[in-house]
């Protein structure tokens, strides 16, 4: 049985939470390719952040923080342009790497004006493997995306299924005795506790979630954003 505490270190994964820090060190699938045929903006919320996908022009995807930093107009609104997202308020312009290339208003009252390289705002990596848009919130460099064959066998249909489930990925595996999936959703191979985690009962969870908490302490205290 998992102490309050246990539960807790195990279940948080915001920034700077151990687990947090754990997960940040693995490609995540936020979402389908098939998902953004029809749109060019997509909400997502993956480790306790709520980011905007998005598809620019030339066909290249971006993850960013939801609102502008100007007036806080939420960038679902935001404009695909051929390299980044344009907010749809005053128009300011941002970069797959969140920064910001363009301040309509401000570059024409001022053409030697620098203020808009002071700007930047969050965002995160983006691949696409298999059919599946796998995003990376960790520290920089981000590590190589897994060619597992099922994302990159040819010749195969390949169905993608899509839900919210209101609890994290270590909650959901808990009940999943599947340590090949386990892998092939990191996009990596997980850390081997939380194999174990899924797979073991009584005192072998207690010992796997000791092991997994020291893990992602250490990881926390180790590295920096
Ligand atoms: S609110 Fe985004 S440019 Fe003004």
């Amino acid at each position: 049985m998992l102490t309050e505490k246990q539960n807790e270190q195990l279940t948080r994964v915001g920034p700077g939470t151990p687990m947090g820090e754990l997960f940040r060190r693995y490609w995540h699938p936020v979402a389908a390719v098939s998902q953004m045929k029809e749109r060019n903006t997509f909400q997502v919320k993956i480790l306790g952040e709520d980011l905007v996908l998005y598809k620019d022009r030339s066909g290249h995807y971006g993850l960013v923080e939801p609102r502008c930093p100007h007036r806080k107009m939420s960038l679902m609104y935001g404009i695909p342009e051929e390299d980044g997202i344009r907010c749809a308020y005053h128009g300011w312009r941002f970069d797959k790497q969140g920064r910001c290339i363009e301040q309509p208003y401000d570059d024409t009252e001022d053409t030697e004006g620098r203020f808009k390289q002071k700007i930047k705002i969050q965002s995160y990596p983006i691949q696409e493997l298999g059919g599946l848009l796998l995003a990376y919130l960790g520290p920089l460099r981000e590590p190589l995306l897994p060619r597992w064959d099922l994302y990159v066998m040819e010749d195969v249909l390949r169905d993608v299924g899509y839900a919210v489930i209101p609890c994290n990925w270590l909650q959901h595996y808990e009940n999943v005795v599947d340590p090949d999936s386990s892998a092939r959703q990191l996009g990596s191979q997980p850390p081997a506790s939380a194999v174990m985690a899924s797979a073991a009962a009584g005192p072998q969870v207690e010992r796997s979630t000791e092991v997994m908490v020291n893990a992602a302490q250490h990881i926390a205290s180790t590295t920096q954003r």
